[in-house]
């Protein structure tokens, strides 16, 4: 492929498309809700969660408080509560009431959770670490909530059931589309397997 080179980076977007998830927090009795795109499974052992919030939002210092904070994955028909609690601002509205988004208990973190989510993790926060204009915050996933029927038996999302919420960038939203899926088995695509002690050369 031609590529052009530029030295001039602004605000790069060529990393996109990333799944869209809601952030939730809260801090005493203040409960909020902000999408993030970018967010990142860090670790299975421990189980390690990662998010980048900027330190402009109230979800910023509800983590900041509370050290803690749930990450909901919703299908892509919910697009339009993605963009409006990526939108709204919770230190001017409750954007739970505003927007109608129903939710739904935690069990050991005290942000609340989403309903209307295929999956949700609670995290606990074990690190945090400015980045530039952002704040990667490292959660220990806790509790892990999700719908069993929307994944398959092999742990796959099963997008004959759900179709994930996915940004482009922008404001364009899409989703993955089953017959594009690919099965790709890792032992037909695995090299030449290593001797154990491999010997020296003569
Ligand atoms: C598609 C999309 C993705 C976003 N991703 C992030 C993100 O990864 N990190 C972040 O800090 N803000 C992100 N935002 C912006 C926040 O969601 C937005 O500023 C929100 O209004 C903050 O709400 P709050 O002030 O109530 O916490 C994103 C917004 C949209 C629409």
């Amino acid at each position: 492929m031609d590529k052009t080179v530029t030295h001039d980076v602004g605000r790069f977007f060529h990393h996109y498309p990333h799944q869209a998830v809601v952030v939730t927090a809260r801090s005493k009795d203040k409960e909020n809700a902000m999408t993030a795109v970018w967010h990142s499974p860090v670790s299975y052992s421990p189980p390690l969660y990662g998010v980048a919030v900027s330190p402009r939002r109230l979800t910023y210092r509800l983590i900041m408080e509370s050290r803690e904070f749930g990450i909901n994955f919703l299908p892509v028909e919910q697009a339009d509560v993605i963009v409006q609690v990526g939108v709204a601002k919770g230190d001017d509205v409750d954007k739970f009431t505003a927007f109608n988004i129903s939710r739904q208990s935690p069990t050991i973190i005290s942000a609340p959770l989403l309903s209307d989510a295929y999956a949700c993790y609670e995290c606990r926060v074990v690190d945090h670490r400015s980045y530039g204009d952002h704040t990667m915050f490292i959660g220990e996933v806790v509790a892990v909530h999700f719908s069993p029927k929307a994944f398959t038996s092999q742990e796959i999302l099963d997008l004959k059931h759900v179709l994930p919420a996915l940004y482009l960038g922008g404001d364009t939203y899409f989703s993955a589309d089953h017959n594009s899926q690919r099965l790709l088995g890792r032992q037909t695509y695995k090299g030449p397997s290593e001797p154990r002690h491999p010997r020296r050369p003569r």
